[in-house]
Formats: structure tokens, C-alpha cells, sequence
């Protein structure tokens, strides 16, 4: 909804690994002005398609609209962000169908070191819904012993020094850098911000590099990883409603 030119920027993005992978997808640009009754009368259409597997509202969406009243009208068997307050209940039980996209794509980041995540000390930083929340559990999941860390944390770098594994999911550009981080630890950069016009990661890449054993670059890192698991659930989405598991 609306003209966010970062949201436009990764609906293309998601449309374009739709084709990549042959799944027919539809867009519904809504206008900024569209009522929160339309949006759910859209969704309550798309619930009802037998042809639609997967439904996904591209957030932030205007202040007008109550986001929370969204997430829970989309059907949970299609809810391929894994948004729906049900989903986020399965996966805090460890019985789920989806995991959210970022999170998920950060663990297969972190399988891709090599680097076991059992007894690591995990440290996240940043507690949203879509990332820091969800993050954690699935950390936990790995059997990481797990710290979130936020705006009110008291000394973040004596915390963000233990990290083994350190994952900057905080909206802030540059706000990691090298003397917070652990030498060897593995740095994974959720950020996705706009620094003089450029896109930059939360990490300050070029210093924290140097004491990393492994660092994710920001555009080029999570990411593509984020589409990826969406392509995922879409296709765990597909194969539920057409019992083909
Ligand atoms: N806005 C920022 N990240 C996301 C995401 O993963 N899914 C949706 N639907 N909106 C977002």
C-alpha cells in the first residue's frame, strides 16, 4: 500500500524470484488512500482463491490501517511471511510451517560457516517482530544460549563482546563496530539503511571485517537470503494445499 520506495524496490524483488521460479504471482498496488475495509475485503478474496497458496502484505503499511487486524486476517495456511499470530505460536512451540523469512535466512547463512550453533553464545540486537523476536527462538531452536539486546540495554558493547555469534538487526547505519565484536566471532548484518543515498548495512563493514571469521555484506547478504525463504514457504505453502508432501 501506498508509495514506499524501499517496499517497491523489494516487491520487484520478490516478484522477479517468483518468475525465477515459476510461481504466478499478483500484485494488488493499493493507493495510500485505500481503507483498512478494502485491504480486508482483498484478503478475504485471496484467502478464498483456491488457485493463491501464499498471500503476503508488504509491510510498513500506512498509519491509517491497523497492521496487527492485517496480519491476523490473512488465512495461516497461506501466510508465507509467517505473520499470522498463529505461525509466530508454532514457531515459539517449535511445531511450525513456516519461519519467517529474515530469521530463517540468517540460520542458513550461519549453517553455511561451517560453525556449529549449539553452546554458542548468540547475541541479537534488536527485538521487532520480524527479525530481532522470531531470531532468537530459532537460535534457541539450534541450541545457542541467547541474549537480546535493545534501546534500554546497559553496556551493549561488554554484551555484544561475548558474542560467538552476533546478529545487528537495528535500523542503524554503522551502529555495530569493531570494538564491539568478539576477534572470530560470526557477524551477520540484518540492516538495511540509507546512508547519503547509499544502502548500508547496521555493521561498519570495513572494520569489523578485519576481526570477524565471517561477515555478511549489506546489499548482497540477507538479503537475497530473505527471498529465498520466501520462496520457501511459498512452495511449503503450495505443496500443504495441495497435499503433495
Ligand atoms: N517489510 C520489511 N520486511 C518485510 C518482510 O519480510 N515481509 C513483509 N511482508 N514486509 C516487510
Amino acid at each position: 500500500m501506498g508509495d514506499n520506495p524501499a517496499s517497491r524496490v523489494y516487491v520487484n524483488n520478490k516478484k522477479k524470484a517468483c518468475e525465477e521460479c515459476g510461481f504466478k504471482s499478483e500484485e494488488f498496488a493499493l493507493p495510500e488512500e485505500t481503507t483498512e475495509e478494502e485491504l480486508l475485503s482483498l484478503i478475504d478474496t485471496l484467502n478464498k482463491r483456491d488457485d493463491i497458496d501464499g498471500i503476503l502484505c508488504q509491510l510498513p503499511l500506512p498509519c491509517h490501517i491497523n497492521e496487527e487486524k492485517v496480519l491476523l486476517a490473512i488465512d495461516y495456511s497461506k501466510d508465507v511471511d509467517a505473520f499470522h499470530p498463529v505461525n509466530v505460536g508454532k514457531i515459539m512451540i517449535g511445531n511450525f510451517d513456516f519461519l519467517p523469512c529474515t530469521p530463517a535466512g540468517v540460520m542458513e547463512l550461519i549453517k553455511l560457516t561451517g560453525i556449529e550453533v549449539s553452546g554458542k553464545e548468540c547475541v541479537v540486537i534488536g527485538r521487532s517482530n520480524i527479525v530481532g523476536k522470531p531470531q532468537a527462538m530459532l537460535l534457541l531452536h539450534a541450541n545457542g544460549t541467547v541474549t537480546v539486546c535493545h534501546s534500554r540495554t546497559k553496556d551493549l558493547a561488554s554484551v555484544t563482546k561475548r558474542a560467538d555469534i552476533l546478529i545487528a538487526a537495528v535500523g542503524k547505519a554503522n551502529f555495530v563496530t569493531a570494538d564491539m565484536v568478539k576477534t572470530g566471532a560470526v557477524v551477520i548484518d540484518v540492516g538495511m539503511n540509507r546512508l547519503d543515498g547509499k544502502l548500508c548495512g547496521d555493521v561498519k563493514f570495513d572494520e569489523v571485517s578485519s576481526v570477524a571469521s565471517a561477515i555478511t555484506p549489506v546489499p548482497g547478504g540477507v538479503g537475497p537470503m530473505t527471498i529465498a525463504m520466501l520462496m520457501k514457504n511459498t512452495l511449503k505453502a503450495c505443496k500443504l494445499h495441495n497435499n503433495l508432501n
